[in-house]
């Protein structure tokens, strides 16, 4: 087991490559703390966890709320005594381009993907900095490297992460924290379903994205969350700093 012993905290698990992660960060023996906004979805991860005899808890909250972070990240230290990983995949995107967003749907894309990885990260750093130990894991995305259209706040949003990760990194290293990045091509989850629902005509939209990779598919959550593993096990120990790309070959295709 690559995680036996090991605490760690989740957000955006209620769905997709943050409940895949979850699953199998439980299954590698890790304790997984599941946050998420949606309630209902966290309890199916629940479900997915004692499918893999691991063990977590859930927290229903918004990830842009210093206090629910504060809060959680107390209550598992507490419990716990350590806090070795923490993985911010909460995110949504609204689409449009920059003179079709709307500033509110601009705000709430900043506020969970950036603010819900600034401030996770600015409340279990402290935690970690005592261990003299920790992994914080972010989600970027392809399109934050390669550009894409019709998706501004969401894309920059996610280039903001990865200059987020890069800092955090330097700030961190010498207190034995690593911060990395996973920038996913087009993975089959409900994100990925919705931004295709979001077209008139989406058939043609699913199937340029699909073709759009080297592999001429879709990646899984599951493909994700064995590099979640790899960046949070010792099996990176010497990996910060940097941008794991798993994205079916988007980026050279
Ligand atoms: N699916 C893809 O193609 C893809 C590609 C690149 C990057 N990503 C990134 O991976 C991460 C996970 O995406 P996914 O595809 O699994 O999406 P998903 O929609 O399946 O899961 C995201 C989860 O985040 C939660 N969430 C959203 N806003 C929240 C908030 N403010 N507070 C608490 N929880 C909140 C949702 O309730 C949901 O359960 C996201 O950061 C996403 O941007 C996804």
């Amino acid at each position: 087991m690559r995680l036996k012993g090991r605490t760690a905290v989740i957000t955006g698990a209620g769905s997709g490559i943050g409940r895949a992660s979850a699953a199998l960060f439980a299954r590698e023996g890790a304790f997984v703390a599941m946050v998420d906004r949606d309630g209902a979805g966290l309890q199916d991860t629940v479900a997915a966890i004692r499918r893999a005899n691991g063990e977590g808890s859930v927290h229903v909250g918004d990830v842009g709320d210093a206090d629910f972070a504060n809060s959680v990240v107390t209550e598992i230290v507490t419990r716990h005594g350590r806090l070795d990983v923490l993985m911010t995949a909460a995110g949504f995107s609204c689409g449009g381009t920059v003179l079709t967003t709307d500033p509110a749907d601009w705000d709430a894309v900043f506020r969970t993907n950036v603010g819900g990885t600034w401030l996770w990260s600015r409340a279990a750093v402290p935690q970690m900095k005592l261990q003299r130990s920790g992994s914080i894991i972010t989600l970027a995305s392809q399109l934050a490297i390669a550009g894409g259209r019709g998706n501004s706040a969401y894309i920059a949003a996610k280039g903001a992460i990865i200059s987020l990760t890069r800092t955090m990194a330097l700030d961190f290293s010498d207190n034995g924290i690593r911060v990395n990045a996973i920038a996913p091509g087009a993975i089959d989850t409900p994100m990925l379903r919705r931004s295709f629902a979001r077209h008139a005509d989406p058939d043609p939209v699913r199937e340029a994205s699909r073709n759009r990779h080297a592999m001429k598919r879709f990646g899984n959550a599951e493909e994700v969350a064995e590099a979640a593993l790899h960046l949070a096990s010792d099996a990176s120990s010497f990996t910060t700093g940097t941008v794991m790309v798993v994205d079916g070959g988007w980026l050279v295709a």
